[in-house]
């Protein structure tokens, strides 16, 4: 019996193309529009270049020169595939150009997107200062019928109260509409995940402010794409309860890795089986070293204050926030269990990055393993071929080496902590014979362990031990 799924909320509509009909407001054919994209991070990039792929004019406002500069050569200081290409290609063709003026850069520009960081803040709730920055300099210097577009994850209530500011009563004439558009990107999949989103979210209480994003996107965007609307407040919520939700399943698929280990139970036989069931999906269930990233910890804390708040703490995203620490002490304990006492004991570290495909080591496991591993008198030396200038800041007292071999010498335990694909192209032969003693604690689950057990290694993998 096909399952009757809850009536839609009056206040939101799940449309794709086929049934654009069904918003009030006619969809007239898109065509390129000025966007101005305030933050070129990770994000706001993403989004300027992705927008001008679409036939949009874009500016990039950066204030920081020195990122300026760069980003005007079509340079990025961080990794990210297809991205410098993307970014190249539109400024070749004039359809994407990088400011350093806030002010003149959004003068005369339609639509207005936000992308700037909104980090956590000691009390562990959002750091919105520089959110409120902009919002106060705008404020100064819009146009009524311009619209501002919150792509920054940012805590429930922010867009009505950016409302609020850029429409204050000394400015009563004039109707600024501000949008939430929450962004869904991968780091090391972004410009991907940019041109094939799972749906895109508008939240307004202004059809005619959600019709003009929308047909941002319908511009470039491949037919079929769901346009979900709903007000602010709601999109503000959407995104903070995505990235809690994928935080929490991969939380249980480390937890039930340690489980089977003991047992004996091969973790990836159990998952293949879940991934079947389109209740619990295909994806995000690969057991690792804890989840990292500028993003899950943080939103965790913001909709965890959030729920204090409103006195309804969420203790599920408690749990989860300790079971990812504890998840980095599995680690650790995996590699004293090969090498017995971690005193003097030489550890490789393959991979610093949070995950493959980035440079960025905001939140890595790689961090507290490491720091745990220095802590009880280990010797650690590491790779990562894209995080080195990273791990210079983070892990100043790191030794850091350039390639798998050179990590490998004399080591007692080698540790994979990041899914980079060389690493699952190891010479073993060569490993086993350069290596103080041959052990291997595979927390990504990247080798076949009998293949690695048959070169004479002593292999543990996070639910295949
Ligand atoms: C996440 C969300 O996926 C994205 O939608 C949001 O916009 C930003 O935050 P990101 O942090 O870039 O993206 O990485 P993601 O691919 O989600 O991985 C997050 C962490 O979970 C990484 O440390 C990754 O290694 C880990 N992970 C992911 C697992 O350990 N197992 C998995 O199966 C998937």
């Amino acid at each position: 019996m096909q399952e009757k799924y809850p009536p839609k909320p009056e206040n939101s509509a799940d449309l794709d193309r086929e049934s654009t009909a069904s918003v009030q407001v006619a969809a007239s054919r898109p065509v390129g529009i000025n966007l101005c994209v305030i933050g070129g991070g990770f994000v706001g990039l993403v989004t300027a270049a992705g927008f001008a792929e679409f036939g949009h004019s874009v500016v990039c406002v950066e204030k920081d020169l020195a990122r300026f500069n760069l980003l005007c050569k079509g340079e990025i200081p961080f990794y990210e595939k297809k991205l410098p290409e993307l970014i190249k290609r539109n400024i070749e063709c004039n359809r994407l150009t990088f400011s350093n003026d806030l002010v003149e850069s959004v003068t005369g520009r339609q639509v207005i997107f936000i992308a700037v960081g909104t980090p956590e803040s000691k009390s562990g709730r959002t750091d919105s200062t520089a959110l409120d920055e902009i919002a106060h300099l705008l404020a100064e210097n819009l146009q009524s019928g311009q619209i501002i577009v919150l792509k920054s994850t940012v805590p429930v209530g922010t867009g009505s109260r950016f409302k609020q500011i850029l429409n204050s009563n000394s400015y009563s004439e004039r109707n600024i509409s501000v949008v939430n558009n929450p962004e869904f990107l991968r780091e090391g999949n972004a410009v991907d995940d940019f041109f094939h989103p799972r749906r895109i979210v508008i939240g307004c209480d202004e059809a005619r402010a959600i019709e003009i994003v929308a047909q941002v996107y319908r511009l470039g965007m491949k037919p079929g794409v769901p346009i979900v609307t709903t007000n602010n407040e709601t999109a503000e919520m959407i995104k903070y309860a995505s990235n809690a939700f994928l935080a929490t399943k991969i939380g249980f698929i480390n937890e039930l890795a340690g489980l089977c280990d003991p047992i004996g139970i091969n973790v990836l036989e159990v998952t293949r089986a879940m991934r079947l069931d389109p209740r619990i999906g295909p994806e995000f269930l690969s057991p690792g070293p804890g989840w990292g990233g500028s993003c899950f910890r943080k939103d965790m804390k913001e909709l965890m204050g959030l729920a204090d708040s409103m006195e309804f703490p969420l203790i599920i995203a408690r749990a989860v926030l300790e079971s990812n620490q504890r998840q980095h002490l599995y680690v650790v304990e995996k590699v004293r269990r090969l090498t017995g006492s971690l005193s003097n004991a030489r550890i490789g570290i393959l991979g610093l990055s949070f995950k493959a495909g980035t440079s960025d080591m905001r939140d890595s496991p790689a961090i507290p393993i490491i720091n745990e591993l220095v802590k009880e008198g280990a010797l650690v030396v590491a790779y990562d071929p894209q995080a080195k200038e990273q791990a210079r800041e983070c892990l100043p007292d790191l030794k850091l080496v350039d390639n798998i071999y050179d990590t490998a010498d004399k080591a007692d335990c080698l540790v994979i902590l990041t899914e980079w694909q060389e690493f699952q192209l190891l010479d073993f032969k060569r490993i086993k014979t350069i290596m103080n003693r041959p052990n291997l604690v595979d927390a990504r689950n990247l080798l076949t362990p009998e293949t690695v057990r048959r070169y004479g290694l002593n292999y543990l993998g996070m639910g295949q031990s």
